[in-house]
């Protein structure tokens, strides 16, 4: 991959927002939220706590403990007066229709999250039967809220690395048929045809892209020795889908946008027989996204991507602040220190990134 966009070396960007975002809770915020609010203003929460948060008061006292977190960190005013944590509901079998019309009416709750029973971290309370969500679909087209896709079946005969491109046929194409007007983001998307699937669709239908899915593939996780920090959910795919991801998210296409997916788990819990899925990026986010769209000679096309295209979907204003990043090397963290005397090692912990934040 040869940069082309060489003459840019320091560029200006509106300050991104990040669609899809783990923060945890308690304790792990200490870390999290300060990480969160230094590089984003609007950061949409992922509600797969334990226990899951499935109503809007579970949701409100949740952004309550963020902010806690953020009014005691080191953050500077400013980014604490620009972070604005936006809220998911966890949908399960028993959402109502009514928990659907008292989250659009909140105002701090942006969206509902589906996880299929099974299908990542803390989803064991997900739905099981998409079908029974009928209700729940109808009232989210109606209240106007969207809804957030892990896109994955579950079914244990289906192979870890087709999980995601039967999902669009056997599930997404169904929901998009039966409710035509229903805002839907593919989360996370890792394969060429979740991004074929997302293009043949309407404006109503988006998704998000990580860094680790624009800057990796399974040979990076796999080969040479496993690499717990390259674990994910959905898995990192061969190359060809990595480059498929690239082009979209560099096109200027706006139903491509930032979601980091960013999903802290203390360094020993990857580093185990039985390592959990998540990739720890929101610290360095912004640089990764950087070297990604510069790896393909396409850094102009940054800005739409980190800090337009979500907002627009979403129905929101663009921000008005800016941030700056520069073409001067960064060396990541070999990692930060996490809740009760655990670490917490971010992606590409201790190498070198070309992008960084002008401070
Ligand atoms: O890798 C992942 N980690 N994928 C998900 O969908 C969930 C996330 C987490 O919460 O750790
Ligand atoms: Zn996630």
């Amino acid at each position: 991959m040869t940069p082309t966009t060489d003459a840019i070396t320091e560029l200006t960007i509106i300050q991104p927002d990040d669609w899809h975002i783990h923060l945890r809770d308690d304790k792990a915020l200490a870390t999290t939220v300060p990480h969160a609010a230094a590089s984003f203003n609007r950061a949409i929460c992922m509600p797969n706590l334990v226990p899951p948060v499935k109503t809007t008061d579970e949701a409100l006292a949740y952004r309550q403990r963020i902010l806690h977190h953020l009014q005691a960190s080191d953050v500077s005013t400013e980014r604490k007066a620009a972070f604005d944590p936006r809220m998911t509901l966890y949908m399960t079998n028993e959402t109502s229709a009514h928990d659907i019309e008292v989250a659009a009416k909140s105002g701090i709750v942006q969206a509902v999250k589906l996880y299929p029973a099974g299908a990542t971290t803390n989803s064991a309370d997900g739905v099981t039967d998409i079908n029974a969500c009928v209700g729940i679909f109808e009232a989210m087209e109606r209240y106007n809220l969207p809804l957030l896709l892990h896109g994955e079946v579950t079914h244990d005969h289906v192979d870890i690395f087709d999980r995601e491109k039967r999902f669009l046929e056997e599930v997404l194409a169904q929901i998009i048929a039966k409710f035509p007007s229903l805002k839907i983001v593919m989360e996370h998307i890792t394969t060429s045809d979740a991004a074929d699937f997302i293009l043949s669709q309407g404006n109503q239908v988006a998704a998000t892209i990580t860094p680790q899915h624009l800057m990796f593939n399974r040979n990076h996780l796999l080969l040479g020795g496993i690499k717990p920090h390259f674990y994910c959910l959905p898995i990192l795919k061969r190359e060809k889908h990595q480059k498929v991801l690239l082009d979209v998210a560099t096109s200027g296409n706006p139903k491509f946008f930032l979601g980091t997916d960013s999903a802290p788990h203390a360094t020993d819990q990857k580093e185990n027989a039985c390592g959990c899925a998540g990739c720890y990026s929101a610290s360095i986010a912004l640089p990764l996204y950087a070297t990604a769209f510069d790896s393909v000679g396409k850094i102009d096309k940054l800005e739409g991507f980190t800090s337009r295209f979500g907002a627009q979907f979403y129905g929101l204003p663009v921000n008005e602040t800016t941030v700056t990043l520069i073409n001067q090397p960064m060396q990541v963290p070999a990692d930060y220190p996490y809740f009760d005397n655990s670490k917490l090692t971010p992606l590409m912990a201790g190498e070198y990134l070309p992008w960084s934040i002008k401070s």
